[in-house]
């Protein structure tokens, strides 16, 4: 069956390289990449911009109320092809990379109604397959019937290093980056809603020592079974 389409789901810890490879693996396929920690970094954004939450703590009531004035989109651009990520019509794309939002995102992201806005949304974006999607709960909640499952992993020093290659012009130093990756681990593994679970059907890769080629080789191999 090589022309049906369908969906498959990466997750996996922190700057693991799941964008990248679900970017690589969507390229390749002619499918749909979807970052979904671009919509949860979205939203965060939003609440930062509004004031509504700062670097110590969220407030749960009004982020409830305010979450129906939010609207979360990707538009292609006709120029590259690349998708955007857009809240309320702008493109945000560079600012759900800032470090404020990275310190945030994963306090916003336990709250119940957030992850129920967005798990709805990416639902419907992979109603008919052909899709690729990243993020922490792909495999266990948003897709539990995707034909393919990745679990990503790689040393947590190995992480905060790409990351920190990734944003440094941000001027931030590696052990502030570490710190969050090790935060962000867990407090997305231990948290009441959808945490980062390693599914009974998830193929595991753990990429410390793998290149981007040698991982999209790895994954496709993998694929190739499924289809
Ligand atoms: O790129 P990186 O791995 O650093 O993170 P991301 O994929 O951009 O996701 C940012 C944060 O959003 C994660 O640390 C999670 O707290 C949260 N997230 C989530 O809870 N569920 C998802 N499906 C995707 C992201």
């Amino acid at each position: 069956m090589k022309n049906k389409k369908i969906n498959i789901a990466i997750d996996g810890y922190s700057s693991c390289g799941k964008s990248t490879l679900a970017k690589a693996i969507a390229k390749k396929m002619g499918y749909l990449f979807i970052d979904s920690g671009a919509m949860y970094r979205a939203i965060t954004y939003y609440f930062i911009k509004k004031k509504l939450i700062n670097a110590l703590d969220i407030g749960n009531i009004d982020l409830v109320k305010e979450l129906n004035n939010v609207d979360v989109q990707f538009i292609k651009n006709e120029v590259n092809s690349e998708y955007s990520i857009f809240l309320n019509g702008q493109n945000v794309n560079e600012e759900i990379r800032k470090m404020e939002v990275n310190q945030l995102v994963s306090k916003v992201a336990s709250v119940k109604e957030v992850r129920q806005k967005l798990v709805l949304l990416q639902q419907n974006i992979g109603k008919n397959g052909g899709v690729v999607m990243d993020g922490r709960d792909i495999g266990s909640v948003v897709f539990p019937n995707a034909e393919v499952k990745f679990f990503l992993t790689a040393d947590p020093k190995v992480r905060a290093q790409r990351r920190w290659l990734e944003i440094q012009e941000q001027n931030v130093s590696f052990e502030e980056v570490l710190k969050n990756v090790e935060e962000r681990d867990y407090l997305d593994t231990s948290r009441k809603e959808s945490p980062l679970i390693q599914v009974k059907d998830a193929i595991v890769i753990d990429n410390s020592n793998l290149n981007q080629n040698e991982q999209l080789e790895l994954a496709l191999q993998y694929i190739e079974k499924k289809l």
